[in-house]
């Protein structure tokens, strides 16, 4: 697939739930969300033939997000059959790692290869603050055992919050050179679920460079991070800057909610159903949604926030 604008649609993000076992504060509201009835999530058979139907279409790599993917009981069964269709050469999967403990191994088994984990903080505090409900002791043993479960790279996304975390950027980086891991600080995106947020907690990637100037360039890995490195770090410090320096001309990706919606872009409330259609009929959905997929996703600040019409936890990190 290639979309109007030149980019080669190859990586699905497929959330495979709505729900939680955390409460972020720039993603979720604290009574966490209104549960969908079943009937109206995809079932494990819909989200393999959509899968089958975006490869068809030349769709290689899937990232498995939520919600919380690892609260899906079915977990291990889709990530092992979405894995095994014709064409799918990568299962990652995106978790707040709170469950990494007991199911990384198992993941690793079902064949996925690379999670990031969401740290925004170091302090046990600052942890249960920003998550509401959480505990950065579980967290960390989540990333601990993801490192002991051999997958080929653990990622670590902090979200850069002005006024909450810019003290620990240093850190948060430092983490490059305690562990094989990678560090990628995300800008605040200005969601439904993150008005709490004002102007100043907006922070430019860039925060980042002024607070570890000895920050050495790495070659980029066709992501859409700017790569760097601590000098002597065993892994990579990302910067992914969709608020300052948007990088949709870089976009390869589409989206599929929980709910069996097509998202052509993330900020945008346009959505392809593909609820009880058979795979021929996912696939004109999965082209159509190419076919609509935005240049850029327009500005987004504390005043012009995201059009996206859903809270995080119902798009998929
Ligand atoms: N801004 C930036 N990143 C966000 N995430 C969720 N909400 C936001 C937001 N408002 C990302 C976090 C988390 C992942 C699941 O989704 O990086 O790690
Ligand atoms: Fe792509 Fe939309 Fe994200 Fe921009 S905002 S990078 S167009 S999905």
């Amino acid at each position: 697939m290639i979309d109007k604008y030149g980019r080669q649609i190859t990586y699905l993000r497929l959330s495979v739930t709505e729900l939680c076992n955390l409460r972020c504060r720039y993603c979720m509201p604290a009574e966490g969300i209104c549960k969908k009835d079943h009937s109206q999530m995809m079932t494990e058979e819909e989200i393999v033939l959509a899968v089958k139907a975006a490869a068809s279409l030349g769709v290689r790599k899937l990232r498995i997000t939520g919600g919380e993917p690892l609260v899906k009981k079915n977990i291990l069964s889709i990530c092992e059959k979405t894995g095994a269709v014709k064409g799918i050469q990568e299962v990652c999967l995106t978790t707040n790692g709170i469950l990494l403990p007991e199911m990384a191994k198992d993941l690793r088994r079902a064949g996925v290869s690379r999670v990031n984990i969401s740290l925004d903080t170091l302090n046990p505090e600052r942890y249960a603050y920003i998550t509401r409900i959480g505990s950065l002791k579980q967290a960390m043993a989540g990333i601990e055992a993801a490192l002991a479960a051999g997958f080929e790279r653990v990622k670590i996304n902090a979200v850069l919050i002005g006024g909450f975390n810019d003290g620990e950027i240093r850190d948060l980086a430092g983490l490059t050179c305690r562990y094989p891991l990678d560090v990628r600080f995300i800008e605040l995106m200005p969601m439904s679920g993150s008005r709490e947020f004002g102007e100043d907690s907006y922070l430019p990637g860039t925060a980042v460079l002024d607070r570890i100037p000895e920050l050495e360039p790495a070659s980029a890995d066709g992501g859409v991070a700017r790569l760097y490195r601590i000098p002597g770090g065993k892994g990579q410090v990302g910067l992914i800057s969709p608020v300052s320096a948007h990088f949709c001309g870089l976009c390869n990706r589409l989206r599929l909610t929980a709910d069996g919606k097509i998202k052509p872009c993330l900020h945008s409330s346009a959505e392809y159903s593909i609820r009880g259609l058979d795979e021929a009929g996912m696939r004109a959905q999965f082209l159509r949604a190419m076919e609509e997929k935005p240049a850029w996703h327009g500005e987004l600040s504390a005043k012009c926030p995201s059009q996206a019409g859903r809270s995080m936890n119902q798009i998929g990190g």
